[in-house]
């Protein structure tokens, strides 16, 4: 019989910038094994294996040694322990590091990142005894209102690919499995559980499939999590399109289909198209679809045993990863090495959305003063709202890194400027009067401005403002946030906007009239650290929008074509197809307020020489674009160079362009290097919905180097023959 091997660490991934990150060695699990204790197993022992006996956990069978499948949710760190009615458990035990969200992530564009990310997770999921980690969640930004937007990574299929890849693959070396959710077409949270997502094939392969694909086949993610909604009129979690044939046939999935919460409506359709696990929320466990029903269908002949043994083989082929792989490492939590990861995200994350009149970096020698206004200076972002909540170890606030930082040379006081007042369960009055400007604490924090040398406005979201459960109904910013950034503006020329959020918001007034806009995320327990750095200069701004921000939500594909949230029937028609977020602005002429890819430095790059190692190529090739970047600033700094791939005279409709590699670069000032970018002519293709097959067309394409999806610096042509 073959042993189990395990074995954390080093193989390398070549990424698109050929750096490699750290993965699992395959693990070889004994088939015979696994069979064996089957046959061992009553067929009540096996169907209680495939559902949830409390909110995180389903049942293993104790008298043959195989223990209890243990979950947790992420994706912003392993959550505390629940009790069965979802309040807390109070224990002291459960606290855990808060990582930045997943925006922010892909913010950085940086995989290595999102592998150090994944590891760190996966370490303190481990120390908490968990065996599936509930996260990462990889669904497209369709509309920026969806309230899980911050949750997710953005709006574009590749970027999302190579970060998954890299998060599931250092979730993993862990003995922990990442449970990649939530499969699929799952971009909004209004009727989530009832909603149709009717999308057409060819969309589905190139913008909602191919990272959900790529955790499967690249990041071998043992568990995925099916969602909410229909598809195409068939419940995710029976649906044999994206279960039986996309992701078991056609992908070679090997692991465990997972439901979301309450997200099963049947016994016999789920078992027959590839569900695995039912897990819930409110009903007892003993009248589950897969608890009784399923039973009973199988006494009944409706379902065959077989595959029953299907599925706990399934789940014993993940528990031999995962908590019975006896030579899975012990995990580690709360320690200062992931205290550095959340550290490392959060300041690659922060972007510079404007810097025109340089006050950014501080000249701190030259600053007595600084006026911290705003609520989102003090407002802790580990918790809220509903979902992936961490009862954070610590969280170092925006005005506590400032003080951190400057404290000690500077004088530093804070005006709350607005109070946050949202519940989902409010009336819309409600929520309206909660908007209003609070005159008061306006006047409190203009009060401190006049006094002060520099301003610094936190305004955007929060944990309950973005949530699960809802979306957004509007772009506009909350709480008065507005009339305060206008009113201190007004009375101090060095006021510097931070804007705090997970999801795009209307800054048209703010990009118009204010000279210095800064983006910071939900970013982690070390936020407040990673913000003075940039404002200071110690860290130079690199992150770049993984979402296009709309001018107008009517602007935005889904909203301009009014199929948010869906139609009488409930229907959500993605009639927009392939023209999401950048794609549809480029291909429609529509200017963004910020675009794709977005993001400043506080030094400036040249892009020259962008060249290609052959003219023409064929099937099967890769090419290499190269382009020599230069750093003409006073900063060193990275920049994220984007490949766009365009293609001229298609024969099928095709956006403008689209994103086909990046590479993140240091690059010290007053240098240069060389960038390498290589692409798969494979990647060139388009779904044929015809032939049902991916097709490379031949001809002419431009491969164009961009800053951002608006900013093209070099075009380079080549042939495909
Ligand atoms: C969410 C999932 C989450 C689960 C368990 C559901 O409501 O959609 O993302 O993992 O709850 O908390």
């Amino acid at each position: 019989m073959k042993k189990i091997l395990f074995c954390c660490f080093f193989t390398s991934t070549m990424l698109t910038t050929g750096i490699s990150y750290a993965q699992t060695k395959p693990v070889v699990i004994s088939d015979a094994k696994i069979k064996a204790l089957i046959k061992k197993m009553t067929l009540e022992e096996k169907i209680a294996m495939l559902h949830a006996n409390s909110k995180f956990s389903s049942p293993g069978v104790q008298r043959l040694g195989i223990p209890k499948l243990m979950s947790d949710d992420g994706p912003l760190g392993v959550r505390e322990e629940v009790r069965d009615d979802w309040s807390p458990a109070e224990l002291t035990t459960d606290s855990a590091t808060f990582f930045p969200n997943g925006s922010a992530i892909a913010a950085t564009w940086n995989p290595v990142l999102a592998n150090s990310f994944g590891i760190a997770l996966g370490e303190e999921t481990r120390a908490r005894h968990k065996d599936v980690m509930l996260a990462p969640g990889i669904n497209i930004t369709r509309t920026p209102l969806n309230g899980r937007t911050y949750e997710y990574y953005s709006e574009d299929p590749y970027l999302n690919a190579q970060v998954v890849v890299a998060e599931v693959k250092g979730i993993q070396t862990q003995g922990v499995a990442a449970c990649v959710k939530h499969y699929a077409a799952n971009n909004q949270e209004t009727d989530r559980r009832k909603v149709n997502s009717v999308v057409d094939e060819r969309t589905m392969q190139e913008i909602y499939l191919p990272a959900f694909k790529a955790a499967i086949t690249k990041g071998n993610a043992w568990v995925i999590m099916t969602a909410y909604n229909k598809f195409r009129g068939v419940y995710c979690a029976e649906n044999e399109y994206l279960l039986n044939n996309l992701l078991r046939k056609q992908w070679g999935f090997k692991g465990v289909v997972m439901s979301d919460w309450g997200g099963t409506h049947s016994s016999v359709n789920s078992a027959k198209n590839g569900l695995d696990i039912e897990m819930g929320t409110d009903k007892p466990y003993d009248q589950y679809y897969y608890a009784k029903p399923l039973l009973d269908s199988v006494k009944m002949g409706f379902v065959s045993e077989q595959l029953i043994d299907e599925k706990v083989y399934h789940i014993l082929w993940l528990m031999y990863h995962t908590s019975m792989n006896a030579g899975k490492p012990a995990g580690s939590i709360n320690t200062p090495a992931h205290s550095k990861t959340a550290y490392d995200v959060a300041s690659e994350a922060i972007v510079l959305l404007k810097n025109e009149k340089h006050l950014l970096p501080l000249n701190i020698s030259a600053i007595k003063s600084i006026a911290v206004i705003g609520d989102n200076a003090t407002q802790v972002f580990h918790k809220g709202g509903i979902g992936a909540g961490v009862k954070a170890r610590y969280e170092v606030t925006n005005l506590q890194g400032l003080k951190n930082k400057f404290g000690s040379k500077v004088d530093i006081q804070f005006a709350q400027g607005y109070r946050p007042d949202f519940k989902q369960t409010y009336t819309d009055e409600k929520k309206q009067e909660a908007n209003k400007p609070n005159a008061e604490l306006i006047a409190q924090a203009v009060a401190l401005a006049k006094t002060k040398d520099v301003a610094i406005v936190f305004i955007g979201g929060n944990r309950d403002y973005e949530s699960e459960g809802h979306d957004r109904t509007t772009l506009a910013l909350p709480f008065g946030e507005q009339q305060l950034v206008d009113a201190v503006s007004a009375v101090n020329a060095n006021t510097i906007v931070v804007m705090v959020g997970g999801a795009p918001y209307d800054l048209n007034t703010i990009k118009k009239n204010n000279h210095t806009i800064v983006w910071q995320w939900y970013n982690g327990a070390e936020e407040g650290n990673a913000l003075a750095d940039v404002l200071s200069g110690k860290v130079n701004p690199s992150g770049k929008m993984p979402f296009t921000f709309p001018a107008r939500l009517e602007d935005s594909p889904a909203h301009a074509l009014h199929t948010f949230p869906y139609d009488n029937n409930l229907t959500a028609d993605y009639k927009e197809g392939l023209l999401v977020g950048y794609r549809w602005f480029d291909t429609k002429k529509t200017e963004p307020l910020y675009p794709f890819g977005y993001g400043l430095s506080y030094t400036n790059y040249d892009y020259s020489n962008a060249a290609t190692n052959k003219a023409s190529y064929k099937q099967g090739d890769k090419i290499m674009l190269t382009v020599t970047l230069k750093n003409n600033g006073k900063y060193s700094g990275k920049e994220i160079v984007q490949l766009y791939v365009s293609k001229p005279n298609s024969k099928v409709t095709r956006p403008e362009k689209e994103l086909k590699g990046f590479a993140k670069i240091w690059v010290e000032a007053g240098r240069q290097a060389k960038v390498t970018i290589p692409v798969s002519v494979a990647d060139l293709a388009f779904f044929n919905d015809k032939t049902m097959k991916w097709e490379v067309e031949k001809g002419e394409y431009k491969l164009l180097v961009a800053a951002s999806s608006k900013d093209v610096k070099q075009t380079k042509l080549i042939t495909i023959y």
